[in-house]
């Protein structure tokens, strides 16, 4: 079975440590690849605008050529062909490696352990969305913060990230510290510690996350969300260290968990982190392509 990424839990310290080093080393020695015949299928059955753009960039500077599929529309699921058989019928065509992002519906374990070829998860439903949190990672490291130091709060709907799902298990692997700020209907499953209040959060944490509402994936649309309860806005920004960040992964809500004052400001590093997700994903790629050869 090719080594693929899924969740983060699957892969040793060492293996993620080593990831997060060879995407830092690939931007000294900057360069497109020599174009090669290696096939890569970006596979978005979700919508999404980082993940899916990083990812055809990273291809097009790996010298890989890449096949796209960003909604159903256009393929053969509008015809009632059912996912599962879409993977099955493209897997039968050869490509080199998949990259998916799909609902919880898709098992994409399962997927990763009947494929011939490495997949890369691109997002799966709430839970993992492993390249986002090594981009994050990596995004610190840049910003000179060790991985011990970081002290990071997620703040709003925690129980349907797949983002916290994965910063959960990376900090498990890698030793940096998660805390949460919620209300009591957002907690997730995990043991996370639990903060009170967002001076508390800011008080406690040196990277500020917050998380937009994902309606998408809520049971009932007619869940009461307070959004605005947790939003940051530059005063609180400016009272921060210099050596504390606000981070978001996006797509964000202005006006809900981020006030619009925040986004020029210095310690906003979230333009670092979507940088930071090409050379991830590059990186990813790389690895992956080398193993299953
Ligand atoms: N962070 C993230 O996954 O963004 P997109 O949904 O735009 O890819």
């Amino acid at each position: 079975m090719p080594k693929s990424l899924i969740e983060l839990r699957d892969w040793s310290a060492q293996e993620i440590k080593n990831l997060l080093q060879f995407s830092l080393s690939l931007e000294q020695k900057s360069h497109f690849k020599t174009p090669s015949n290696v096939s890569v299928g970006l596979l978005f059955f979700e919508a999404s605008t980082r993940t899916r753009i990083s990812f055809e960039i990273a291809t097009h500077k790996e010298g890989l050529n890449s096949f796209l599929i960003s909604s159903s529309l256009g393929t053969s699921l509008e015809k009632g062909e059912s996912l599962e058989d879409t993977l099955d019928n493209i897997l039968a065509m050869s490509p080199d490696l998949l990259v998916v992002r799909s609902d919880d519906q898709l098992d994409q374990q399962r997927l990763s352990q009947i494929s011939p070829i490495p997949i890369i998860s691109a997002g799966w439903g709430k839970k993992s969305h492993p390249t986002q949190a090594l981009l994050d990672i990596r995004a610190l490291m840049k910003q000179n913060l060790s991985v011990p130091e970081i002290k990071m709060v997620i703040i709003g709907d925690i129980k349907h990230s797949r983002v916290a799902s994965s910063h959960f298990q990376l900090s498990e692997k890698l030793g940096y510290q998660v805390a949460v700020l919620c209300e009591d209907d957002m907690m997730p499953e995990s043991k996370a510690r639990r903060l009170g209040t967002l001076e508390e959060a800011l008080s406690w944490g040196n990277v500020i996350m917050p998380l937009r509402f994902q309606h998408e994936r809520h049971a009932s649309k007619s869940e009461n969300l307070n959004v605005k309860k947790f939003q940051i806005n530059r005063s609180h920004l400016d009272a921060m260290k210099s050596n504390c960040y606000l981070m978001h992964p996006g797509p964000i809500n202005y006006g809900s968990e981020l006030h619009d004052d925040v986004k020029r400001h210095k310690q906003n590093l979230i333009l670092s982190q979507v940088e930071s997700g090409v050379w991830i994903r590059r990186a990813c790629l790389q690895q992956l392509l080398e193993v299953s050869r």
